[in-house]
This record gives C-alpha cells, sequence and structure tokens, in this order.
C-alpha cells in the first residue's frame, strides 16, 4: 500500500464507519500500536481504528475489500514475531475498547469475553467464580484474549493443562471477506463437520478478526508448591523431569540458564535461590499435597548425582519470588535485542535435539551470549541470541536469520516446529517449509483465499506474499 498522500483518502474512508475520535493518525499513536514487542521491523502503519462492535468490524473489512486497505489486528501487542506489526501504511485494528465480559454460565462453565479482555483480566474473573482459567504466561497482564486465539498461545502450565485451543469453546469472528461467523457457539459436543472454529486459533489473524470468544473454565486449583533445582549437565534434564513424573503430577516444568538467572538477578535486584550457582535450572510447581512425594524425588535426583541443589518454597509469597526467576528472563533481555528461536520437538525427542542444538551453538554462535530458557516439560525450548553491543540490530538479524537455516534443519530432522508458541508472523516466515509441507501450504494458502479473498488481513503474515 503506499503512503504519504493517501493518508487523508484513507482517514476519510474510515470515518465512513468510526467516529472521528476512534481514528488515529499521531506519530506517537502508529509507533505505539503499529508495532508489537519485536524491535526489529519498520513501523509504519497509516491510521489505527478502535472499533467498539462487531458491526464496526465488519464495515471495517467491507470497506477494506472495497477501497484496497489493508488490515492488522492488534491485541496486547506483546507478540514476539512481529505478527502484529504493521509496516507498509495497513490499518492497526486495536480490540482495547472491546473488552468486556458478556456473561458467564455456571452450568457450561463458559465465559463469553470481547476480543480485547486482558489474559489476566478473565483469570481474576474466573476466580471470583470460583473458577480458573489456567492457560498463563508472563505477558498476562498485558496480552489479550484474541491475541492468544490468534497464536494459539501456550506459556508455562501447558504440561498440565494445555494451550488456548483447549479451552475455545466457541469463537465469532469477521472473515476477510466481511461476513460475521459464529462458531462452535459454546458447544462440548457438534459433530456436523469442518471445525472452522480451529481454523482460526493460530492463524495470526490472516484470515479475519476473531471479534468474541467463548471460553471454558475449570476448577480453581489447589495450594501449590514450587521447586528450584540447579543442575550442571544440560543432558540431566529430561531424567529429573522423568524422576518427578514417576512420584507426582506436575502443573510446570520449567528450565533456564545460568546466562538467563543472571539477567533476571541484575535486572529485578534479586537474589539468587540458593548460593551455589549452576550450569542450568528446573522450575517445578506442583500441588502442595504432593509435597512428600517431590521431597521423595528431590532425593533421587540428588542422589543420581543429576542435581546440586534446590530449594522448595513455603509460602506463596515465596513460590512467587522463584516464579519471578522465570517469568522475568523476557523482560530482562529485551534491551539486547533477542533474536529469538521458539522451537519444538516431541518430549522424547527433547535430549537428542538437544545434543544438536548445543553443537550448533557452538559451531554457529562461539562468541555471542546465549540465553537459553524454556518449557522443556513440553518440548518447547527459547533459544533468544543477544545482540552484541556495538552490532547494529539490521546487521545482527540479518547474521542470525543466515544462521537459522541450520538450527531448522535440526528441527526438521527431529519432527518438531520452528514455532512452538510465539507464532511465525514476520520473523519466522521464510522458514515456514521447515514444519510445514509444500502440499500444506499450498491448502493454506486456498484456506486464506476463500475467506480472505482480497488478501486484507494481516498481509504478509504467516504466508509470504
Ligand atoms: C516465555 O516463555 O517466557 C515466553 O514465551 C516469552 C519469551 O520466550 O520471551
Ligand atoms: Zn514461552
Amino acid at each position: 500500500m503506499r503512503l504519504g498522500r493517501q493518508v487523508p483518502r484513507i482517514v476519510e474512508q474510515l470515518h465512513t464507519v468510526f467516529p472521528a475520535k476512534r481514528v488515529k493518525t499521531t506519530p506517537q499513536v502508529l509507533a505505539t500500536w503499529g508495532g508489537d514487542w519485536t524491535r526489529s521491523f519498520p513501523i509504519a502503519p497509516s491510521a489505527v481504528v478502535f472499533p467498539e462492535t462487531i458491526q464496526e468490524v465488519a464495515a471495517l473489512t467491507k470497506l477494506a475489500n472495497e477501497a484496497g486497505l489493508q488490515l492488522v489486528p492488534s491485541g496486547g501487542r506483546t507478540g514476539l514475531s512481529g505478527g502484529a506489526v504493521a509496516s507498509h501504511g495497513e490499518v492497526v485494528v486495536s480490540f482495547e475498547r472491546m473488552n468486556r465480559i458478556l456473561g458467564f454460565d455456571a452450568a457450561d462453565r463458559v465465559v463469553r469475553c470481547q476480543a480485547g479482555v486482558v489474559t489476566q483480566a478473565l483469570q481474576a474473573y474466573a476466580a471470583e467464580q470460583g473458577l480458573c482459567y489456567p492457560v498463563d504466561f508472563a505477558s498476562s497482564g498485558t496480552s489479550q484474549i484474541g491475541g492468544n486465539v490468534a497464536t494459539n498461545a501456550g506459556g508455562i502450565k501447558v504440561i498440565r493443562y494445555g494451550l488456548t485451543r483447549d479451552w475455545i469453546a466457541g469463537l465469532t469472528v469477521v472473515t476477510g471477506a466481511g461476513d460475521v461467523l459464529e462458531l462452535n457457539r459454546g458447544l462440548v459436543k457438534n459433530a456436523t463437520g469442518y471445525d472452522l472454529r480451529h481454523l482460526f486459533i493460530g492463524a495470526e489473524g490472516t484470515l479475519g478478526f476473531v471479534v468474541e470468544a467463548d471460553v471454558r473454565l475449570t476448577e480453581a486449583p489447589p495450594p501449590s508448591r514450587v521447586m528450584v533445582l540447579g543442575l550442571d549437565r544440560f543432558a540431566d534434564i529430561l531424567k529429573v523431569l522423568a524422576a518427578f513424573q514417576s512420584r507426582l503430577t506436575l502443573s510446570a516444568f520449567e528450565f533456564f540458564s545460568e546466562l538467563a538467572l543472571g539477567k533476571v538477578l541484575a535486572h529485578r535486584q534479586l537474589t539468587r535461590p540458593f548460593e551455589k550457582p549452576a550450569a542450568f535450572y528446573a522450575l517445578l510447581e506442583f500441588d502442595a499435597a504432593a509435597e512428600e512425594a517431590a521431597l521423595a524425588a528431590f532425593e533421587d535426583v540428588l542422589a543420581a548425582g543429576w542435581v546440586g541443589d534446590g530449594v522448595a518454597s513455603r509460602s506463596d509469597a515465596q513460590a512467587a519470588s522463584l516464579w519471578a526467576l522465570r517469568e522475568g528472563i523476557t523482560e530482562s533481555i529485551a534491551a539486547e535485542t533477542p533474536y529469538k528461536n521458539d522451537l519444538a520437538v516431541r518430549v522424547s525427542a527433547v535430549p537428542a535435539f538437544l545434543d544438536d542444538v548445543d553443537q550448533l551453538v557452538a559451531e554457529h554462535y562461539p562468541d555471542w551470549q546465549v540465553c537459553w530458557f524454556g518449557h522443556i516439560g513440553d518440548g518447547n525450548l527459547h533459544l533468544n541470541i543477544l545482540k552484541p553491543a556495538g552490532l547494529s540490530v539490521d546487521a545482527f538479524y540479518r547474521r542470525c536469520h543466515g544462521i537459522s537455516p541450520n538450527l531448522f534443519e535440526a528441527v526438521r530432522k527431529r519432527g518438531g516446529s520452528i514455532s512452538a508458541e510465539h507464532g511465525v508472523g514476520l520473523l519466522k516466515r521464510d522458514f515456514l517449509s521447515y514444519t510445514r509441507s509444500g502440499a500444506e501450504i499450498d491448502i493454506m494458502r486456498a484456506v486464506k483465499k476463500v475467506l480472505d479473498p482480497n488478501g486484507v488481513m494481516n498481509p504478509g503474515k504467516l504466508l509470504a506474499d
């Protein structure tokens, strides 16, 4: 889309759908709403609009089809793959004024939300009903339900509770053609053919807008405990996981490296969980009722020599401060413009895959800081390459992009995914074929053509133009 002299015309067209105060074009608004947590893509939308109703979203989409506008859906802008970045004069559609919880049915345990409801607000609402929305991540105070659906967000409790997809009982969407579809309507059972709801989950806004969601809630969890363990060898991490899982059910099993811990300690001015540094750390969460079993498992892993030291929470406050060591990683490395890898393999393939990755890192990134962490209990590894001071962002990204094929070849060899939970967006788009076959990509394109025939939705994301 061409910018410059076009903008007044676009704004005039947008005023046929929105009152002037909900069409914004100031440089500050464009810079804020035109991007996400990535810092490497140009930000250049032509306008930002703030719909309040489904009808407005549908009217805007129809207008976009008629007038040749392109639309970028925008939630909490916490994405890490550039999925909500507008670089080419697109109109950004922010859902922050569609942030209401519309209803709850205790018999169904289903809550109906507008797309702009913040994850933490949904969690708090669930708690008020004596229930729980268990999908959780460090960005839950900012991320929105619509964005979570668009990327099928995972997070820190996946080994027990699954991903966003597992909690979505229904969706209302506006397709790229401007049609409003009610998908599955909160039903538990519905054997009537293709479940289009699941097409929109993880579609990164390329097929249409998620405008409302029926979200399932579950029982409030019992009190929990957290343990942090120090390990010297990466290879032992899955042995530790298996030792605990043979004795109790875990609700989280996260890992991070000493480098990652050091960044958080410095950034948040915290103290070490225990005195002796280790090369790697595992963070485990489990029900307080399983504490004895957890202590027995701790004795096992200590005796096996896999773990050197550990600490367990005795209160919710201590649990929160242990979690802060893991949840603070993303913000503590943000200033170093990390090149993010969000890789997944089956849990059974993790040990062999970690060996491959270890070798590749030593070979290709010998002098750079590489920050390892992730949700290793579900096979998801976050490998963050930190930009050396003095190197431009452009040069750094070009270098990392050049090395990525080596890493993604290892992912392909193990039957894994180049994006476990962050989405493909702009960052991983050129590498999609390492995880999806040519035939699959052709079908994805054909599906897009049906739902977004004129290509107005989130252009250039997920699938190359
Ligand atoms: C996390 O696991 O903390 C999130 O996926 C964010 C990140 O990878 O930076
Ligand atoms: Zn993650």
